[in-house]
């Protein structure tokens, strides 16, 4: 897609809304000269960003003007990567691509690190979105090798995998809805290499978290903490959420875009109906605010005076443009839009004096940790990329 059609489709976003508008208010007006200006400064300083093995930038504190950067053991570390190479994808820019291969093997890594379920994220968001550009045997290499590191946190009794290993004076085997997105290299994995183990793993996975992680009104904990001597649930819990019983907003959007892609997968229509009622338990939550970007947690006893996060809401768009794919229901391709046309209102665009690498503002990190509230956060530019290409 040229730079003309990619802006065109981003003042479509904000017509659709207006003309689907169903609850959700219709974002401010703003030309959309001044969307295109404001994006293409925030792409540049992506691209512009020095390269640096041991830096990838996480987020920022702008009262500071301090960018949190990490190395690649860090969770986030593979999204910046991830995000260069899906701006090659959206402007044909050449330049992304080239700074995305200087940044792609600082993960590589990660693909031997047994330390965390994380390895999905680390790993698959640099070199799987690399892979969809360059069909090279390193990149599908890369992805085997996690995967096989990831299976090794596969504990059949409990028929998961483990995603932590701190707090082991709390838990005895937490697993954390976030894991459903890790099963995306192991799926991959097995198409790559012909070997089914990964799929057959990531196929437990999805069905135990299927069976406990849900409540009767199809909202999701957090962590399920399960006995690995008996596999029985031990405790529903929290650790990013308010409170034990509490919505955590990005868990919708981890379990909405997790179990809609393991249907992509398994054509599994259990993995397509929990995805679906999650999608709904979150489009008409009343605490939804009427722009669709939601509070950090559903259930925040301050709302409405409490931190969105954008980066539920990037999660969540991307995950309906893949489920209206398999269900065409209008409502999700209309709510995705919806969710885009906000984020293009220059409301939750990165103020352009800012000079950092980051699109968009106002996601929360970690709130019970008092950690990257309302801020730019990596993670929601890379789900934000992601939809723009889905919806492409
Ligand atoms: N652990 C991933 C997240 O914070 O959403």
């Amino acid at each position: 897609m040229n730079k003309v059609s990619f802006f065109a489709l981003i003042l479509g976003f904000a017509l659709l809304a207006t003309a689907c508008k169903s609850g959700i208010n219709s974002p401010p007006q703003n030309t959309s000269k001044t969307i295109e200006n404001l994006l293409e400064i925030r792409y540049k300083m992506v691209l512009d960003y020095p390269v640096d093995s041991m830096s990838m930038p996480r987020s920022m504190t702008i009262k500071t003007n301090d960018i949190k950067k990490v190395p690649s053991r860090d969770w986030t570390s593979g999204f910046f990567a991830g995000n260069l190479w899906q701006l090659y994808r959206l402007t044909g820019n050449t330049e992304y691509k080239k700074q995305a291969e200087k940044w792609t093997p600082f993960s590589k890594k990660e693909s031997v690190n047994r330390n965390s379920h994380d390895v999905g994220f680390k790993v698959y968001c640099a070199y799987g979105e690399a892979l969809k550009v360059e069909n090279k045997q390193e990149y599908k290499n890369v992805i085997i090798k996690g995967a096989e590191t990831l299976c090794t946190r596969f504990d059949a009794k409990v028929g998961a995998i483990r995603s932590w290993d701190f707090n082991k004076e709390i838990w005895d085997y937490p697993v954390i809805i976030d894991n459903m997105m890790n099963l995306e290299l192991l799926f991959e994995a097995s198409k790559l290499s012909g070997n089914k183990k990964y799929q057959d793993i990531a196929i437990k996975h999805a069905n135990t978290t299927l069976k406990n992680q849900f409540r009767q009104d199809n909202s999701c904990y957090h962590v399920i903490d399960y006995d690995p001597n008996s596999g029985a649930v031990r405790k529903k819990t929290t650790l990013q959420g308010y409170n034990d019983d509490s919505v955590w907003a990005r868990g919708q959007g981890w379990a909405v875009y997790g179990f809609t892609m393991s249907y992509r997968y398994t054509k599994d229509p259990a993995y397509l109906k929990q995805a679906e009622a999650t999608a709904q338990f979150f489009m008409t939550d009343k605490n939804l605010p009427e722009d669709g970007i939601p509070y950090w947690d559903f259930r925040d006893p301050a709302i409405p005076n409490s931190a969105r996060d954008v980066s539920a809401a990037t999660v969540m768009a991307s995950a309906l443009y893949e489920l209206y794919g398999y269900t065409k229901n209008n409502r999700y391709l209309a709510f995705a839009d919806q969710i885009m046309a906000s984020l293009h209102s220059g409301k939750y665009i990165l103020d352009p004096k800012i000079n950092a690498p980051f699109i968009l503002d106002h996601s929360t990190g970690n709130w019970p940790k008092h950690d990257e509230i309302d801020e730019p956060i990596i993670y929601a530019d890379y789900y934000f990329l992601e939809a723009l290409l889905r919806r492409k």
